[in-house]
């Protein structure tokens, strides 16, 4: 029912980069809501950064805690998540965010997303070592696993606060 909805989680997916975190931020500002990131919980929990983390456990522990994390995080109501790129790799976490919130994917083409390249590969590890194509090639083989989620929002030619203002206006 409508009261139920209106207490679901929303979860934030889409590729590196592509602003899930200061649109989160900004969308639970707006709704009044507690915001997780769910590598920002990583880190604190081990005091180091991302790409420290990668190196600390490697990606596979890397991504058994993220699948801990967010299972956690998704049996909340009334939370705004950002996931990180990569979790939607994992069909239990797609399972249970689709089930369980609402998933908004944050999309974007490759010719504006490799604009930024520059300025986030160094947090990226998974971008390290990569050439250009190998990158191009990891960007569209991600954009089958967001095709799961309730919602999408093309982010082109939008700045983060009108991404935040059609995500809060599209829940009414
Ligand atoms: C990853 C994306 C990162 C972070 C980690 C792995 C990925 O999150 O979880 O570096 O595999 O796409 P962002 O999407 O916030 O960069």
């Amino acid at each position: 029912n409508r009261e139920s909805i209106r207490e679901k989680s929303i979860v934030i997916i889409g590729f590196m980069g592509v602003g899930k975190t200061t649109v989160g931020e900004l969308v639970a500002k707006k709704l009044y809501r507690d915001f997780i990131d769910i590598d920002r919980v990583i880190e604190n929990s081990f005091n180091i950064p991302i790409v420290d983390v990668f190196k600390l456990i490697g990606e596979k522990s890397f991504r058994q805690k993220e699948k801990e994390i967010i299972k956690e995080y998704c049996a909340q109501k009334l939370k705004v998540i950002s996931l990180g790129g990569g979790a939607y790799l994992q069909e239990d976490i797609r399972k249970v965010t689709l089930e369980n919130c609402i998933v908004i994917f944050l999309d974007i083409t490759w010719e504006s997303w490799k604009e930024r390249l520059n300025i986030i590969i160094d947090s990226r590890p998974v971008l390290h070592g990569k050439t250009m194509e190998e990158i191009e090639e990891l960007f569209y083989k991600r954009q089958g696993i967001y095709k799961s989620h309730h919602s999408k929002l093309e982010t082109d030619n939008l700045n983060t606060i009108d991404i935040a203002d059609f995500i809060v206006e599209s829940l009414k």
